[in-house]
């Protein structure tokens, strides 16, 4: 019996990466799936590969940083394929930039990352919030072994601060909406190889092996390695588990 049969979940950056790999295996669980990126063609392509695998799945565009674009969304997913139960807030830039660069950069780097990584967060969780209260929902937050540590290589504060804020927003929303049945939790993951860090793996082969020295399994993860974590904490088999955060990262924290 598939696990979130019933269950419509909508997974937001999911033309990508992480986001693509998790539509992906909500599908095969069952849930009718909406992928939202704010690449709309990339969208289209993650939806048509469930469809393709025999999946149920539509795309629109979103940008998450768009608050009134998050709120017609909700409404046209209500309208158009039905009550939501899974929200996935996976949608998220990286860059690496310290804090003592041009000031101007600087400045772009943190707007743009807390834009993103944590006002879409809120943005979109607001936008379903009704959504997920009527169906005793559950939310799935993407943090990061930055959701605790700034990293040994290069990253920005703004990155850690939008990550730590991921967490921090994963407990209390867990505290508040535990009464209406709605459980919140986050995901962890650690260096998982997508097209988010493409460019600086290939650049960079020397922070690879920094990162991967510190990875007690010995290896980047790949995108399918967080899609198990992200059923279980979509599904009944996390039942009692609210406000926790699972980390997918190799064991990093643990050295
Ligand atoms: N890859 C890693 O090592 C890693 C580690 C820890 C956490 N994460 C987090 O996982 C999530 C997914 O990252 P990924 O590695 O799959 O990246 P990715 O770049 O492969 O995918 C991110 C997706 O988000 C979309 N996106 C960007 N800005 C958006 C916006 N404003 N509105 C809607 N969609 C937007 C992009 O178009 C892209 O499709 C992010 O939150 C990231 O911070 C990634």
């Amino acid at each position: 019996m598939p696990l979130l049969s019933n269950h419509i979940a909508v997974v937001t950056g999911a033309g990508s990466g992480i986001g693509r790999a998790i539509a992906g295996g909500y599908a095969r669980e069952g849930a009718r799936v909406v992928v939202l990126d704010i690449n709309q063609q990339a969208a289209a392509t993650t939806a048509k590969e469930i469809r393709d695998a025999g999946g149920k799945a539509e795309s629109f565009a979103l940008d998450v940083t768009r608050r009134d674009d998050c709120i017609a969304m909700a409404k046209q997913v209500a309208d158009k394929v039905g009550p939501v139960s899974i929200l996935c807030n996976n949608a998220g830039i990286a860059r690496r930039n310290g804090m003592l660069g041009a000031a101007e950069a600087v400045i772009n780097d943190w707007e743009d990352i807390i834009a993103i990584n944590l006002n879409g967060v809120f943005n979109v969780t607001h936008a379903f919030l009704g959504a997920l209260r009527a169906s005793k929902g559950r939310i799935v937050n993407i943090g990061s072994i930055q959701s605790f540590v700034h990293l040994r290589t290069p990253s920005s504060p703004a990155y850690t601060a939008s990550k730590h804020g991921v967490l921090g927003f994963t407990k209390a929303l867990a505290a508040e909406l535990g009464k209406d049945g709605v459980r919140v939790n986050a995901i962890g993951p650690g260096f998982i190889e997508t097209p988010l860090n493409e460019k600086v793996r290939a650049a960079n082969p020397d922070l690879v092996k920094v990162f991967i020295d510190h990875t007690p399994l010995g290896r980047p993860g790949k995108p399918e390695d967080i899609v198990g974590p992200a059923i279980f904490l979509a599904s009944d088999m996390s039942a009692y588990v609210s406000g926790s955060i699972v980390m997918v990262d190799g064991g990093y924290r643990t050295i």
